[in-house]
């Protein structure tokens, strides 16, 4: 492959400039984390401490190699929500390695309403639970909770994606030889006690992990007997009576290291074989990807600046490069693993739209996952385009997109608007991960376009009954609608809301795509079989 020859000059004012701005716009989301992240002082973490337990993500820290990466996802979800009552949702979910082998961790927070479940928890603990079962990672489950956050129950108990989902997770995922291990920190109360009792195998620690369908006051309610959490369901109860847990630990510490010892007797993961080459770094260095990612969306940016600085040796073997522009498409590899990328460099139009989806076979019939760079404002409309069927072609992209069975990892890279977000595969096309930069905006269109077609659906209305509006009115009917949709295409709203698994740096860009390629790996890739492509 050759390396990409960078037409960019990024020592100038100009490029200087855009750089501080998009520290700024860095800066800012790295102080929101760390106010989700940093919270030592909380009374809630004080008394935590106080009663000799880990907090959530220090128990991840113990539990995985000392030298593993911790992949967290959805860090900020419910954030802005709830009166900020739920830091990280009050669960700890991601990616690390124990004993050099890949898992998925799913650990409660008990600092958090005594981690109980709320929507997003859920999301995230079920979202979790998706990646493990598509990449098959065992999982870990650090319990620490009081179950449903009883308030809003309405959200989250009866529905199919609810708190139910778990134990169905756990006993398909049981089934298709993915381990499942639960180790019982603190409670494990009604519903919830089914974590680790669905699990192959669990460990409780001394005198603070509890497991019990119904709690002590519940027992005296409903039949007027007196007992205590210990007695009803403590660790000595579970491991030398009721048989529910297999190993009894006496703290924290030692109850992850008698996971490690589990993990260790895993069979290994039928891999998906790779020709995987020696990983090369970027020739161009991946900090100036600082100087370059879109913040102002009307700006075009060339993907090829972008992908040259994530890609091995910046070595990139172009597909198509005259034809259907508006779409750059070609193979590269990532830390050593081939990928096939599509990046936006403008509107979908029919061209750039069937160039996709020619693309997206050849990766599929070449088993090559895909990376998707987004930077979408949708398709071209117009009498012109309808005519010519762009709605068939955007079609048969989308169709590629949703049926090729190679695993596909999502990066929005500036703007995420209407159908453009399914072609270049958005949530719903279930990618590996899906991550976007500090600069992404997510929505149905820009905040513009859809004050004017309210504007515009409004005065029809009117029209109907001889009436007009006055131009005080036309400007609050737009004011209102472009404020909503600035707020609501922030990645802020989209992540705390799980619509992605996390905000990421530019500069991470490199490292969470080799995990999660790594991640891709570990089962086997099925095979593609598309559906009828309408011509
Ligand atoms: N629903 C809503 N809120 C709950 C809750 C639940 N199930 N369980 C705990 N909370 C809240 C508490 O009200 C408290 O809120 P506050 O900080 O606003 O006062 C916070 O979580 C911490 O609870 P606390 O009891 O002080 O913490 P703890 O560490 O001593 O005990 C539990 C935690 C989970 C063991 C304990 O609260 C408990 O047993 N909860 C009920 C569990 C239950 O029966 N669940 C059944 C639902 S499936």
């Amino acid at each position: 492959m050759y390396r990409f020859q960078s037409k960019l000059d990024l020592d100038t004012e100009e490029r200087r400039l855009h750089c501080d701005a998009y520290n700024l716009l860095l800066k800012e989301y790295l102080q929101v984390l760390q106010s989700v992240v940093d919270r030592e002082n909380d009374s809630q973490v004080i008394r935590h401490r106080q009663r000799g337990k880990m907090v959530a993500r220090e128990r991840i820290s113990t539990l995985l190699d000392a030298d593993s990466s911790f992949l967290e996802l959805s860090p900020l979800a419910s954030y802005n929500q709830y009166d900020n009552q739920f830091p990280s949702a009050g669960i700890v979910t991601g990616i690390g390695y124990i004993h050099k082998r890949l898992v998925m961790v799913i650990a409660n927070d008990a600092t958090v309403k005594g981690g109980t479940y709320i929507k997003e928890t859920i999301k995230k603990h079920l979202r979790a639970q998706e990646i493990a079962l598509q990449n098959a990672l065992p999982c870990i489950y650090l319990v620490d909770s009081g179950g449903i956050f009883l308030p809003e129950q309405d959200k989250v108990f009866a529905d199919k994606d609810h708190f139910g989902r778990f134990f169905y997770n756990q006993a398909r995922m049981s089934a298709q030889g993915i381990p499942q291990i639960s180790v019982v920190m603190g409670s494990c109360t009604a519903g919830g006690a089914y974590v680790p009792a669905m699990s192959d195998e669990v460990i409780i620690v001394r005198n603070q992990g509890t497991i019990f369908v119904g709690g002590p006051p519940l027992v005296k309610a409903a039949t007027g007997e007196e007992v205590t959490p210990e007695e009803l369901g403590g660790a000595v109860v579970h491991t030398s009576i009721s048989g529910v847990a297999d190993h009894i630990a006496e703290d924290d510490n030692h109850a992850l290291q008698i996971c490690r010892n589990i993990v260790e007797t895993f069979a290994s993961a039928d891999m998906q074989p790779s020709d995987r080459a020696t990983p090369v770094e970027p020739f161009f260095d991946q900090r100036e990807l600082l100087s370059i990612a879109p913040i102002d969306l009307r700006k075009l940016v060339d993907p090829r600046e972008i992908i040259a600085r994530i890609v091995d040796g910046s070595e990139f073997h172009e597909f198509k490069e005259d034809y259907g522009k508006t779409l750059v498409v070609g193979f590269a590899r990532i830390n050593g693993y081939k990928v096939g990328i599509l990046a936006n460099y403008g509107v979908f139009f029919s061209e750039s739209a069937l160039k996709g989806a020619h693309f997206v076979e050849l990766c599929a019939s070449r088993n090559i996952p895909l990376i998707f760079l987004q930077n979408i404002t949708g398709f071209i409309v117009g009498k012109q385009y309808e005519h010519a069927g762009i709605a068939r072609d955007g079609a048969k992209l989308i169709n590629a997109v949703a049926t090729a069975n190679v695993p596909k990892l999502t990066v929005i890279i500036g703007g995420s608007y209407g159908a453009g977000n399914y072609a270049m595969a958005g949530r719903a096309y279930e990618p590996n991960l899906l991550f976007t930069w500090p600069n992404a905006r997510i929505s149905v269109m820009g905040g513009e376009q859809a004050a004017n077609v309210l504007l515009t659906v409004k005065e029809q209305q009117l029209v109907k009954s001889g009436k007009t509006l006055t131009d005080a009115e036309i400007k609050k009917v737009k004011d209102e609608i472009y404020e909503k949709y600035e707020h609501e295409g922030s990645p802020l709203y989209s992540t705390s809301r799980l619509w992605d698994d996390g905000i990421i740096s530019p500069t991470d860009t490199r490292k969470v795509l080799s995990i999660g390629l790594e991640m891709a790996y570990n089962r086997r890739f099925e095979a593609t079989k598309f559906g009828i492509f309408r011509m």
